[in-house]
């Protein structure tokens, strides 16, 4: 297979298996790239995307931004904080006024959960969804698999858990869906206030015993307390989640094998993480980080490859 069988990325849930396996190729072929000294290729020269963020946005944001300019893309950057939609614009008429300009794709991060299907039933343009509000966000979950692909040779057999903030998380869904699809186990983590009700629907598993989630998985991805997500309080306070959540270094050093720590950041460090585990060895961070741009080069490139075929 050398195409994907979507036009837009919407989320993982409507990938296959073979769709992330054409990423994760397409990915390895880039990553060598970005590590040449000169790491630009032309491969996107006839196509212009504008990212809008309505939401913050550092990794993602930059991540996206980077991986256009690796692929000579014409880039436009929208923040909606000083856009006209303070003036009562809707997001409809915003995008159809950019795409106005001729731009091929949009890359949008929202905090409205469905935003990007939205606009893509209405807009004539490739959308790409880089996190919509405690829904999706697919390009988190390809850059997480494709670490634990790189770091562990496989994620087929392997047990992750997803620990910490699942109610109010994309990323959790996300990785769930494309776990599941590579043929990973997942187990989610978390005070009984953070796990959604249903979750085990999803074919997950639910521990809240964190030691007992270290003790059982190969890869623990730790995710951030949403704290601006939250409309009551799910726990005391951020000492007590620390100490019945936060991952300490010690907790590491009493299992009898070596896991995998994800984190896909922002970190709020000595609530999730102590710092001692982040900057240990056993944490992939920042590889995550650095997979996220050949990932969105992967998504970018394969997608435009689509608008190319249609045209
Ligand atoms: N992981 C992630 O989505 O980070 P940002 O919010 O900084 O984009």
């Amino acid at each position: 297979m050398s195409e994907l069988s979507v036009k837009h990325l919407l989320g993982i849930k409507y990938l296959t298996e073979a769709d992330i396996q054409l990423i994760f190729d397409t990915a390895t072929q880039f990553k060598e790239v970005i590590n040449r000294p000169i790491k630009k290729v032309p491969s996107l020269r006839d196509i212009t995307i504008a990212n809008l963020f309505f939401e913050n946005s550092t990794r993602t944001k930059l991540s996206f931004e980077l991986a256009q300019k690796r692929l000579s893309a014409d880039v436009i950057n929208f923040a909606s904080s000083v856009s006209s939609l303070k003036k009562g614009e809707t997001l409809i008429d915003t995008v159809n006024n950019i795409l106005s300009m001729k731009v091929d794709m949009v890359v949008m991060r929202h905090s409205s959960p469905g935003a990007a299907s939205f606009l893509a039933k209405h807009v004539d343009a490739t959308i790409i969804n880089a996190g919509d509000g405690a829904h999706e966000h697919p390009t988190q979950a390809l850059l997480d698999t494709f670490s634990i692909n790189e770091r562990l040779g496989d994620v087929a057999g392997k047990k992750v858990v997803i620990i910490g903030d699942i109610l109010h998380s994309r990323v959790a869904l996300s990785n769930i869906f494309a776990l599941q699809k590579l043929g990973a186990e997942v187990c989610v983590c978390g005070p009984k206030t953070l796990i959604p009700k249903h979750i085990t629907s999803l074919g997950v598993k639910v521990e809240t015993d964190v030691n007992k989630a270290l003790k059982w998985c190969d890869v623990a991805n730790v995710l951030r307390v949403q704290f601006e997500r939250m409309s009551a309080s799910y726990f005391p306070s951020n000492r007590e989640y620390a100490a019945f959540y936060g991952i300490t270094k010690p907790m590491l050093d009493a299992l009898d094998k070596e896991i995998i720590i994800m984190h896909p950041g922002p970190i709020n460090r000595g609530v999730e993480l102590s710092s001692a585990v982040v900057d240990s060895n056993q944490a992939i961070i920042l590889d995550q980080v650095e997979n996220g741009v050949a990932i969105r080069m992967a998504v970018l490139y394969l997608l435009a490859e689509k608008i190319n075929h249609a045209n």
